[in-house]
Order: structure tokens, then sequence, then C-alpha cells
């Protein structure tokens, strides 16, 4: 785990934040590790830092606290990342909106959202089983139904979208780079910008 209590690093620099949100299975993850490889900033997940913090597999906690200790506890991961810049962020696909800190964090921060077809979401999903809110056994139709009920959480939040469907976790990655440099003002564009695909990976 990177110690989020840090306030090294590019915290002088202030380097804006990527910050990915999207729906479960939507490549947050995979994604934000090869966005923070690419750009050499550091990945946090809150999920992991949940879990890490708690001891706790995210499952395990929501099954055994509910979702109002998962909240609480996403809030206080939120808060300590207020103090960091130059991250590539991922946050658990159950967005809070009454978090606070979400929004202080968007001051900060570029928001991508991540989007899939829903049976490509799925096909991503159903392979796990880490994903209690979905049931045991997810289906195509709670993950539509969920989807409906999140999209406007999502795109209120979003600068960019990006559709994970059909592309592989390096283009996804190089997307995002190419629309952050647009949007962002960098110390050292260069390095950044100059970046190339090099594998093909499926999310
Ligand atoms: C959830 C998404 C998960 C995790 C928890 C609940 C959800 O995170 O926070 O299982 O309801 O969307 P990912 O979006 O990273 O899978």
């Amino acid at each position: 785990m990177m110690d989020i209590n840090s306030t090294q690093d590019h915290t002088t620099q202030q380097i804006k934040n990527i910050v990915l949100i999207g729906f479960m299975g939507s490549g947050k993850t995979v994604v934000g590790r090869c966005l923070a490889r690419m750009m050499d900033f550091e990945f946090v997940d809150t999920d992991e830092e949940i879990e890490d913090v708690t001891g706790l597999p995210i499952a395990r906690l929501l099954k055994k606290y509910g979702e109002t200790r998962f909240r609480s506890e996403e809030e206080l991961v939120l808060k300590k990342l207020l103090k960091r810049s130059g991250l590539i962020i991922a946050i658990g696909g159950n967005l809070n909106m009454e978090n606070r800190n979400l929004e202080l964090l968007k001051e900060g921060s570029f928001f991508v959202l991540l989007k899939a077809e829903p049976e490509v979401l799925y096909q991503r999903l159903r392979r796990k089983n880490t994903r209690p809110l979905l049931g045991g056994n997810p289906t195509i139709d709670r993950v539509k139904q969920l989807l409906s009920e999140r999209e406007n959480r999502y795109e209120l939040l979003a600068d960019y979208f990006l559709n994970t469907s059909d592309v592989t976790v390096d283009e996804a990655a190089e997307m995002i780079i190419k629309e952050y440099n647009k949007n962002i003002l960098l110390e050292d564009e260069e390095g950044v910008s100059e970046f190339r695909s090099n594998r093909e990976n499926k999310i």
C-alpha cells in the first residue's frame, strides 16, 4: 500500500490527479495501474486502501458491517487523498454523492468516467465473485438496473468519458493521457506526451 499520508512527491508541483470513476468492471483498476506506470504517478485504489485499513476484503466488510461503515471508511480515505496531487485514483463504483470529500477532490482533479456496454460489463464481472452488491450470481438485468440508477451520478462528475468496451488497456490509458494533456497544464508535459503504447492488453 502506498503511504496516503505522505505530503512529499507531487504536492509542491501541484500536478492534478486523475480520478477514475465508473461501474464495476469498467476497467478503473487495470487502466489506473497502467496510467500510473506510463505517467510515473502513484496509483491509489480506494477499495484497496479500505481493505488495508480495516484488514477485511470489501465483500467481507460489506457483509459484516454494512454499507454505512463502508461509506465512512471511503470518506476517510478520500479525505487523506485531498492532501495529495499527482495521483491516479480509482474510486469504487458505488459513488456517494453526499460525500463532501468527493466534491473537494473534484476541484484538484481530472475526472474520467470509464464506460462499457452492459453486456461487456456482465462478461467481465461474471468471472469474479468479489462484488456483493451485484449478488452472488450477477445477471445482465441486475447490471443494467444498477447502471441506470448510477449513470447520472457518474456523468455529473466526469470531465471526460471513455468507452472501454473495445479498446486495450494501453489504448485507454493513452487516450486519457492525451485528454489530460489537452486540459491540464503540466510542468513536465514532454515526458508524458511522448508515451507510446507497446502492449495489446484486453481490459
Ligand atoms: C461496488 C464496487 C466495488 C466495491 C464494492 C461496491 C459497487 O468497487 O467498492 O464491491 O457497488 O459498485 P469497483 O467499482 O472497483 O469494482
